[in-house]
């Protein structure tokens, strides 16, 4: 059986702090530090995915999201009017991919590699999101979490994942800037690449059996994960 690759979407192939650049036009250049606007944006929005997996009450990821923008900017002690909302949230959908992924995708997609974009968000707002970053071309397809109604890392969404593309856990790669996601996808039998988009970033201390458990490679980014896979794929 062949390789199939599950490429996180947030924050692996799509720069969600590239809402920084939003958030200077919409909220100005008073005093708030919008970088970490951004950083608690996004750690809300994926604290609020766990919390709606373990309590059953799932909405889409795009709730998440707005919600997290709700807690954020109130911490922030911004009263955001509705058009500046739907700016930032609008920015949501037309997030850049990082400068790695385009050359990355071609080469495997050159290499004959099954590649799927796997993600919390739905399907509509993932494909959409691909497409305008000019990389959906390069993806056998998309896989949601939307039909299960919960979200990464419940191991139903990776077995889930297997079924839609026929692949096997033992083939399987989720290739993914998030820790929790890494640490999901091995606690079922994945391999995972764990790419450390900053040097800042650390991965999780976690065990699994009493066994400490760690990515099966650590990349700086797509195209070391690439070399990695193609020079040890036959
Ligand atoms: C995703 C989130 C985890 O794309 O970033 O699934």
């Amino acid at each position: 059986m062949s390789i199939t690759l599950a490429f996180d979407v947030y924050g692996t192939l799509i720069d969600t702090h590239g809402v920084i650049e939003q958030l200077k036009k919409t909220l100005g250049d008073g005093d708030i530090d919008m970088v970490k606007f951004s950083m608690l944006w996004r750690d809300k929005q994926l604290e609020y995915s766990f919390r709606r997996g373990l309590m059953k009450r799932y909405a889409p990821f795009s709730v998440c999201t707005r919600e997290a923008l709700h807690y954020t900017a109130s911490t922030f002690n911004v009263r955001l009017t509705d058009q500046q909302e739907s700016e930032l949230l609008a920015c949501y959908a037309v997030l850049p991919a990082f400068n790695d992924v385009g050359d990355s995708l071609r080469s495997l997609q050159k290499a004959g590699v099954n590649c799927f974009a796997f993600s919390n968000g739905t399907a509509g707002a993932v494909e959409g999101l691909l497409e305008h970053a000019g990389i959906r071309g390069y993806f056998d397809g998309v896989v949601s979490v939307d039909p299960l109604k919960t979200f990464k890392p419940n191991p139903e969404v990776y077995h889930y994942f297997i079924e839609q593309t026929n692949a096997s856990i033992e083939q399987a790669w989720l290739i993914s800037s998030n820790p929790f996601d890494v640490l999901g996808a091995l606690s079922v039998g994945f391999k995972s690449a764990w790419v450390q988009r900053s040097p800042e970033a650390r991965f999780d201390p976690w065990q699994l059996n009493n066994i400490a458990i760690e990515p099966t490679i650590t990349v700086d980014g797509l195209p070391s994960f690439v070399n990695h896979l193609l020079q040890t794929k036959n």
